[in-house]
């Protein structure tokens, strides 16, 4: 087993120098620190750095497991035997399975993004922490999850440098012309609260327009928002600001992608995306052109797997995608076609895994598990769809059991 499941940076990873010897110095001192902050703010990013940064500390090593795109919280503890890449062949509940193998271990366990299952998260990790005196757990999310020993890092807004090298860094990878350090810039990542999801998708625009321009479209948006936003806090309502000006600018046929996006959950290939989000309004072949609109500006990120080139939607931005799904009143139509892929994947990779392709069927399932995860999620909602549910859980036999 390899001993670290973390995903290669997807680009340059800026500043953040205090937080990171902050959060390395915490994990040396307790063993539950929580990396809270807003949405965008950058929470993932550090706790993923550090993580790799402070891996030899722990023998066995640093496992990831991503929470966000979980809907039912009776999965998390299969998230984390998946995430330690555990092989169980007997039909053990995954609790103890979990606790017999932390049990003497010293290792690092990294859980993004479990705020909505935090009522679920909290007792496991409680339960996992008393079982493993070797365990650490560094979580990211947004809400604390209030255990005893808890040690929290508040992440704040990037300061003035930190978000000044953000931008220049981005805008130059967006193809823009070298930022001036003037007083418009500086006015820019103020208006952007200095999040970093912000500052990257105002950094996609810079190769076509001024700092200045930026600067008064953004201004309009704010105003139109007026007091639209009232009891959000004034970060959140930057990045909603943020993500809305960018939805407004893509075409609609990219809004209507992103939108579609929003049900994948982790990496996804573009076979998938063919499958899943083409029709009549969004022709397959246009698809591959439209995903690399929504790649240019950051709205999609490369993430490639041991299966091959791969795509992922940030969490706010497939949120943000998910409303606008809603909207449109084809959430459910797109979730089952989202199974529906999925469960023809898992059929082939049972049918071929007894073949000379085990390797890629096994590389295929690893990287499609939280995509096939969300789909028994589905099936599991829909009272008539339970008998796929069964049936998706016995194809995925050779996943689950590994
Ligand atoms: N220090 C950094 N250097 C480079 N990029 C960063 C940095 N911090 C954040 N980013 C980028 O900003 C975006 C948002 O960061 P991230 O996903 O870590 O936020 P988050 O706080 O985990 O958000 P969420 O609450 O939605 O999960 C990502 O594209 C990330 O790569
Ligand atoms: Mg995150």
């Amino acid at each position: 087993m390899r001993r670290s499941n973390l995903p290669a940076e997807p680009n340059r990873f800026v500043g953040r120098a205090g937080e990171q010897a902050e959060l390395a110095a915490l994990l040396g001192e307790s063993r539950l620190v929580t990396v809270l902050g807003v949405g965008g703010v950058g929470k993932t990013r550090l706790a993923l750095r550090v993580a790799a940064a402070v891996q030899k500390r722990y023998g066995e090593g640093v496992r990831l497991a991503e929470l966000a795109p979980l809907r039912d919280p009776g999965l998390i503890e299969h998230a984390l035997v998946e995430a330690l890449g555990l092989t169980d062949h007997t039909l053990r509940a995954p609790r103890e399975v979990l606790v017999e193998h932390l049990a003497d271990r010293r290792l690092l366990l990294v859980l993004d993004g479990f705020e909505h299952l935090v009522e679920a998260a909290a007792p496991l990790v409680h339960a996992l922490l008393a079982a493993a005196p070797g365990l650490t757990v560094l979580a990211a999310g947004r809400l604390p999850l209030r255990l005893p020993g808890e040690a929290v890092l508040a992440l704040a807004p990037m300061d003035e440098p930190d978000a000044l090298a953000l931008l220049a860094e981005r805008a130059a990878r967006a193809g823009a012309p070298a930022l001036p350090r003037d007083e418009a810039v500086r006015e820019l990542c103020r208006r952007l609260d200095g999040i970093p999801l912000a500052l990257e998708l105002a950094a996609g625009r810079l190769p076509l327009l001024s700092v200045e321009q930026l600067l008064a479209r953004l201004d309009d948006r704010f105003r139109l928002l007026g007091d639209g936003g009232r009891g959000v806090p004034p970060r959140h309502r930057t990045l909603r600001t943020a993500i809305g000006w960018s939805h407004e600018l893509c075409t609609p046929r990219e809004r209507l992608l992103w939108a579609r996006l929003s049900v994948f959950a982790g990496p996804f290939d573009l076979e998938a995306v063919e499958y899943v989000c083409g029709g009549p309004d969004l022709p397959q072949e246009a698809v591959l052109d439209l995903l690399g609109g929504l790649l240019a500006q950051s709205l999609v990120t490369r993430e490639d797997t041991a299966a091959g080139p791969g795509y992922r939607m940030l969490d706010t931005v497939a949120a943000y995608g998910a409303e606008w799904l809603a909207a449109l009143g084809d959430t459910e139509r797109m979730r089952r076609r989202h199974r529906d892929w999925y469960m023809g994947l898992a059929t082939w990779c049972e049918l071929e895994w007894f073949s000379p392709r085990q390797a890629e069927v096994a590389a295929r399932t690893a990287a499609a598990l939280p995509n096939l995860r969300a789909a028994l999620d589905l099936c599991l909602e829909l009272p008539d769809d339970a008998h796929l549910a069964q049936h998706l859980a016995g194809t995925l036999w050779f996943a689950w059991v590994g």
